[in-house]
């Protein structure tokens, strides 16, 4: 099987396991887990940001970075595609007693007039709007990403606003990758960052939220009380301190074998946008029979946004995987057109 379902169904490589297996660990609920404390102070530095914690999931530092900026009954505003308001379950009103506020916006870029509008103004009848969340690169807007000066643009207009904006990084390696310019410079404007070191960057599992001292500190309270205290988690923490350190740079890699695979799909015959990123849509009439044709070729995808399905490079797929599934494709299209 070609699995192209997410960038999440990689198996950690040798050195990662190396890594793992030579850790130094301790228990980090009582801060005493030196792999841990590595990996946070290195993501911290690589994001420019005065601290971090190291928690089992992208959702949980999303959020604990909810958590951590609002108050109960708040409001929070962001993309109606986020995967923080489609994807975790209704988590901000389960734990944060939260509402959500979702606005429209191009690839997953929220526009300032959008948020001048939307946040309410000082009444006894209106809850009242404390945080902004952006996403990128934007999943469900197929890998986009939100161009620095569209983020600094919102950011500051949140600021002036007297929001306070959390960023959604799950991929924000993919955006550095993509662009050149440093992951630090879209946390400049962002007051807790989330990212993930089980996404591209292929460890098996868990996430960082990046901030100020005292946030963080609060954070950790929260990733506490949500669960997420581990610990000997030095052993996982291993494989993401690898994934950090040598996983970045090769992200252009599925980059490029997204385009491929965006190339040979329109060759086939395929409204396919092209991919700035690792994540590919294609238009299909029925998303749903498309993919079981796709199995039984041997490829497995995800749905998209309606109306798509989702391919997904990664570290487990090399160019001959991008052939075999243009092929897969190319004999659906073929088969279809015999019918
Ligand atoms: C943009 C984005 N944020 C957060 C997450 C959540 O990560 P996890 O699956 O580790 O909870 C994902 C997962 O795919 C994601 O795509």
């Amino acid at each position: 099987m070609i699995d192209l379902r997410s960038d999440t169904v990689t198996r950690p490589t040798e050195g990662m396991r190396r890594a793992m297996l030579e850790a130094p660990v301790g228990d980090d609920v009582f801060g005493e887990d030196p792999t841990v404390k590595r990996l946070e102070e290195y993501v911290a530095g690589l994001l420019g940001k005065e601290a971090a914690l190291y928690a089992p999931s992208g959702t949980m530092t999303n959020q604990i970075g909810v958590h951590v900026n609002t108050s109960r009954g708040e409001e929070v505003l962001l993309h109606e595609g986020s995967h923080i308001f489609v994807y975790e379950a209704g988590a901000p009103a389960m734990l944060s007693s939260v509402q959500l506020r979702t606005l429209p916006g191009e690839n997953g870029v929220l526009e300032p007039d959008t948020l001048r509008a939307a946040v309410r103004p000082e009444d006894v009848h209106f809850p009242r709007s404390r945080l902004v969340c952006l996403e990128n690169t934007h999943n469900t807007a197929g890998g986009k990403v939100f161009p620095l000066e569209d983020f600094a643009a919102v950011a500051g207009a949140a600021k002036e606003l007297g929001l306070k904006v959390h960023l959604d990084g799950a991929r924000l390696f993919n955006a550095q990758a993509a662009t050149g310019i440093p992951a630090s410079e879209w946390c400049e404007h962002a007051d807790t960052v989330s990212v993930c070191s089980s996404k591209g960057l292929g460890a098996p599992v868990g996430s960082l939220l990046a901030g100020d001292e005292e946030t963080i500190s609060e954070a950790r309270r929260a990733r506490k009380a949500f669960g997420g205290g581990m610990r000997q988690a030095g052993i996982i923490a291993a494989a993401a301190l690898y994934a950090f350190e040598n996983h970045i740079e090769r992200l252009a890699e599925d980059h490029e074998r997204a385009r491929n695979l965006a190339a040979g799909l329109r060759d086939a015959g395929y409204e396919v946008p092209e991919p700035e990123t690792n994540l590919v849509l294609v238009a299909v009439d029925e998303p749903f029979e498309f993919l079981e044709a796709l199995a039984r070729e041997g490829v497995l995808a995800t749905p998209g946004k309606p109306g798509f399905v989702r391919l997904c490079t990664h570290l487990d797929v090399g160019d001959e995987e991008i052939e075999k599934a243009i092929e897969a494709v190319a004999r659906i299209t073929a088969g279809t057109r015999q019918r």
